[in-house]
């Protein structure tokens, strides 16, 4: 029987999940929480979806052994690959995975164009088809995979010029063909949302779901009287990858720099 102390595990392919992280602590901040950042591992985004599902049993497995009350997925991609395993492997444990957010884009799209940056693992998925197949049949959607983009976000760039240009030839054709919502489909796209908005018309829409996240997460844990009382101890923080490099890119992605230890791969 799980306490109402326990943690929540919040996990993602790298730093993305930390825009989720922001939302949880900000709704939820009497949890205390772990981060795993699959950093050695990134971007999941690229690799095959029975590897993700690996990666994920071995960081759910992490997670249950630290006493984690809930987890949450804060990766579409991760989601879309191994949120029904997970669902398998641990029927009776509180897991919130994520999706692009195609429901309220769907209902928002004046002009009936709704954009998705996502990456290419999402954007492939049965799930991801499933989801337009559900909610977006009086709407045209147009997907824009990303790739580089993860990987400039994970090493702290959020606004070179090479950057700029990267993001600015997967916007323009969403623009182009009549976009006036932009749903943001990888958490570490939240990161970007100001340089995103300089480039964009000032009555394009930019969307993400990490609040419908944070909520989802308050949803199940209230429904098993599970929340936390407080006060949260220190968010603990892992990564697979050099926690030096994570440790570099905290203060610019989470405010303030943290312990970072590294994760047991
Ligand atoms: N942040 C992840 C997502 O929400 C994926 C990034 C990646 O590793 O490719 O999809």
């Amino acid at each position: 029987m799980a306490e109402r102390a326990a943690p929540v595990g919040v996990m993602d392919s790298g730093v993305g999940g930390l825009s989720v992280l922001a939302e949880i602590q900000r709704l939820l901040p009497n949890e205390s929480l772990l981060y795993v950042a699959d950093s050695g591992h990134v971007p999941y985004g690229e690799k095959s979806p029975d590897y993700i599902r690996q990666r994920l049993r071995h960081i759910a497995g992490f997670f249950h052994a630290q006493g984690a009350k809930a987890m949450v997925l804060a990766c579409n991609t991760a989601t879309v690959a191994a949120v029904a395993d997970l669902r398998e492997l641990y029927p009776n444990w509180p897991l919130v995975g994520m999706e692009p957010a195609v429901k309220p884009a769907a209902a928002a799209t004046r002009s009936g164009v709704v954009g998705v940056l996502a990456t290419t693992g999402t954007l492939q998925s049965a799930k991801f088809a499933a989801l337009l197949d559900r909610f977006a049949n009086d709407v045209q959607v147009i997907t824009q995979p990303c790739p580089g983009l993860v990987e400039r976000i994970e090493a702290g760039d959020l606004d070179s010029p090479q950057l700029r240009q990267l993001l600015h030839g997967y916007v323009r054709p969403l623009l182009d063909a009549g976009c006036d919502t932009l749903i943001l489909g990888c958490t570490h796209y939240p990161f970007l949302r100001p340089l995103l908005a300089s480039m964009v018309p000032a009555d394009v829409a930019i969307i993400d779901t990490g609040a419908a996240v944070a909520r989802q997460l308050q949803r199940l844990l209230a429904a098993r009287d599970l929340l936390a009382e407080g006060p949260a101890r220190d968010t603990a923080f892992w990564t697979s990858a050099e926690p030096q490099s994570l440790n570099d890119v905290l203060p610019l992605l989470w405010g303030r720099a943290d312990r970072v230890l590294p994760f047991p791969l």
